[in-house]
């Protein structure tokens, strides 16, 4: 029998080892993906990303009638993975202008779109609108301004009651003044946050947004963190809500938390769902649409990234260094996140190890407290659950190309992202 059992939750759904203990992603050989694509590699089991989409849909389908299911895009923002979500039939939400574009061009229809940023010029504001963007969330009292004269400019009137078309729909931000236990660089709901409004604020520009003749205040909107393995904090935010009244939509915004290796438990996507069915229908009413806007948990354990062994020696501790690092995997060292790592056809834990990457700086450490068995030189290492928030954050520090990501499906490989290249790093230069 497959032993599926060796693997932790951290891997894809739908990847295993085979009899001769092999990595096998999507039916696709870890070993020979690395020779076919190189490494770092990001190997992503499409398979993978659709069930998780089918599970947020399915759970609410069977609780609630108005629901949208939003890719948080930022998570991973290539184009073959917002063309596996849009034809899944979610919705997209973007942080930037740059998404805005990347997921217009991936075939989201821009009324599916959910428009962020705490930071938005007017130009930015200006294509959410232009694009047609079905929901733009107003962070801050600036953003308000910007559209006060954006929206009377398209009307071709000064805003007010001359203005005749129905407006560009928002919701408003709101900080609920929760504090999830997460990493205080991606918790975002506390009352001290440089994103939303706390609940005085949102009190007055939704009485400010009423007034703009140009703008269609549909609801609220809150996110209070980031892989969070508890469901306390939505519901608390969802309560805290309450009192600015109702509305008929409230986004929610995302994250749930997910495995990044053995023992880790994050709420089930059904559970998450039922809590907020629930949270919503008692806190704020009955037949309200809810919103989600899932990134981490759609997209990371999907992927396992693939590096090659290049050195391996001792210092003290046991060092095993690997051809990527901080440029393509920023969260080991930005949120102290703990990644499990193998050796992709010799699972188990016989030497305690770093695990560590090729950047020039001691900080460029994977995994503190690995155990590979026996690493060697030439061996192929895997780290799962890095779908998320590691290509999305990749960089080029050290001159160093950022790896190609590989859909594998069936037991056939699809290059969906070339690798970088040399020539690719001074592209922008001009000289
Ligand atoms: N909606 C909003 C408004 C957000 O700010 C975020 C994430 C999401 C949805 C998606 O949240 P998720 O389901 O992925 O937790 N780079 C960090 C994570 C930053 C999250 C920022 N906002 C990391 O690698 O952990």
């Amino acid at each position: 029998m497959l032993s599926t059992e060796r693997l932790s939750p951290a891997f894809p759904q739908h990847s295993r080892l085979d009899e001769r203990g092999r990595l096998q992603i999507g039916g696709c050989d870890a070993i020979e993906l690395a020779r076919e694509f190189g490494t770092p590699l990001y190997a992503v089991a499409e398979e993978d990303l659709r069930a998780r989409a089918r599970s947020y849909l399915d759970a609410f389908r069977a609780r609630h009638d108005d629901f949208v299911v939003a890719y948080g895009a930022k998570a991973n923002a290539c184009t073959a993975v917002l063309e596996v979500f849009a034809g899944e039939g979610l919705w997209c939400d973007v942080a930037s202008a740059g998404e805005l574009q990347l997921a217009l061009g991936a075939g989201f229809s821009p009324e599916r779109l959910i428009v962020h940023g705490n930071a938005r010029t007017e130009e930015e504001l200006e294509l959410a609108l232009g694009s047609g963007a079905g929901l733009v969330v107003v962070d801050n009292f600036d953003d308000i301004d910007r559209l006060e004269r954006l929206t009377s400019a398209a009307s071709g009137a000064p805003a007010g009651p001359a203005a005749a078309h129905e407006g560009q729909d928002v919701l408003v931000r709101v900080t609920p003044g929760v504090r999830p236990g997460t990493h205080a660089s991606i918790s975002t709901g506390q009352a001290d946050s440089k994103f939303g409004l706390g609940i005085d604020d949102a009190a007055r520009a939704i009485e400010r947004i009423d007034a703009i003749e140009g703008l269609r205040l549909l609801g609220l909107h809150v996110h209070v963190g980031s892989q969070l393995m508890e469901l306390e904090p939505f519901v608390a935010a969802v309560a805290a809500i309450a009192p600015l009244g109702s509305f008929d939509v409230y986004d929610l915004g995302g994250g749930l938390g997910v495995a990044y290796g053995a023992g880790e438990h994050p709420p089930a996507v059904e559970d998450y769902v039922a809590a907020l069915v629930e949270a919503v229908q008692s806190a704020l009413g009955p037949g309200k649409r809810i919103i989600v806007e899932p990134g981490r948990s759609l997209v990371a354990n999907a992927c396992a990234t693939l590096y090659t062994v290049v050195s391996v020696k001792r210092n003290v501790s046991v060092w095993v260094a690997v051809d990527g690092g901080m440029s393509d995997n920023l969260r080991p060292m930005l949120y102290g996140a703990r990644y499990e790592a193998q050796v992709a056809d010799r699972f188990g834990d016989s030497v305690p190890c770093r695990l560590v990457g090729k950047h020039c700086e001691s900080g460029d450490v994977l995994v503190h407290d690995a155990a590979l068995q026996d690493p060697e030189v030439g061996d192929v290492v895997v780290t799962p659950a890095t779908g998320a928030y590691g290509l999305a954050m990749a960089n080029n520090y050290n001159g160093v190309p950022r790896p190609a990501m590989v859909f594998c499906r069936d037991g056939q490989a699809r290059l969906v992202v070339r690798r970088e290249t040399y020539d690719d790093l001074r592209a922008r230069d001009v000289s």
